[in-house]
């Protein structure tokens, strides 16, 4: 990863929209040769007119997963992006909306690792993930997203120590916010928030750089992280005073 003029074997979950879909273009750009995976057909076509290998895959199958990852020769770096939010209002839990949360944004991820994990190992390569600032403090009605960041946080850090002796590097990759049709969603302030091609470069220059945890803004992600962990009573009015309308 120190030699930037290598030509390198990418692949990218979540590559149809948002933050996936600017990482591939940009990789494209670069040179590099991007297995690009979704579902989304128009947005698969536009990438494999840029020169991307598109994969049409739903990552919640775990065997088609494995089954077109074991195609596919050399995997030097392998971001899983994809990923859904959805929010919970109190009182009403629902918890179909949980488990769709937690398992959208679980199964995608460890689907993707499990049939990218022996080129990784391969290769030497490195395996990123991406989490969220949301998990380093609870906010209400991300009670279904944040517990599946935090989750992802949590699988990160240990795949950073576990495989470590097979020589594949681990990134968390940890946005605020970033414009794209999953925070179209959203009806509340999002301070300081990123172009795509504002997060695909951070990532890009975190992966470059080989750096375990890549967060960006840092004007947010820091007072965010700093707020976590200060005294609960602290984070919960915070928290509390955000969630009044
Ligand atoms: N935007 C933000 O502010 C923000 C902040 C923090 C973290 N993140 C995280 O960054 C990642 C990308 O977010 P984004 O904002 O770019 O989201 P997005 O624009 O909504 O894109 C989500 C991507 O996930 C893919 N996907 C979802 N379920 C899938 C499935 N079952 N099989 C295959 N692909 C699936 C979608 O592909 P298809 O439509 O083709 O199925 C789409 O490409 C997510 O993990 C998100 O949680 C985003």
């Amino acid at each position: 990863m120190t030699d930037a003029s290598k030509k390198l074997h990418i692949l990218i979950t979540g590559a149809t929209s948002g933050i996936g879909n600017q990482l591939t273009k940009d990789y494209l750009l670069e040179g590099h040769h991007v297995y690009a995976v979704g579902r989304d057909a128009d947005a698969l076509a536009e990438l494999k007119a840029l020169g991307a290998e598109v994969i049409d895959l739903d990552l919640m199958d775990r065997d088609k997963v494995l089954d077109a990852f074991d195609k596919i020769s050399e995997i030097d770096v392998a971001i899983c992006g994809a990923g859904m939010c959805e929010y919970l209002d109190m009182p009403n839990f629902d918890s179909s909306v949980f488990m769709k949360v937690m398992s959208v944004n679980m199964g995608t991820l460890s689907h993707a690792i499990e049939g990218a994990l022996p080129k990784l190992i391969a290769s030497k390569g490195r395996l990123v993930g991406i989490g969220s600032a949301s998990a380093y403090v609870p906010f209400a009605r991300a009670e279904a997203y944040g517990s599946s960041k935090a989750a992802i946080h949590y699988l990160m850090k240990t795949l950073q120590i576990s495989l470590a002796p097979h020589d594949v590097s681990v990134s968390l990759v940890v946005p605020g916010f970033v414009e794209t049709a999953m925070t179209k969603q959203n009806d509340f302030p999002m301070p300081f928030i990123q172009t795509p091609e504002q997060a695909s470069q951070a990532i890009r220059d975190g992966i470059e750089s080989g750096h375990d945890v890549i967060e960006f803004p840092k004007k947010l992600t820091f007072p965010l992280k700093a707020l976590g962990i200060l005294p609960d009573l602290v984070w919960q009015q915070v928290s509390s005073k955000l969630n009044k309308k």
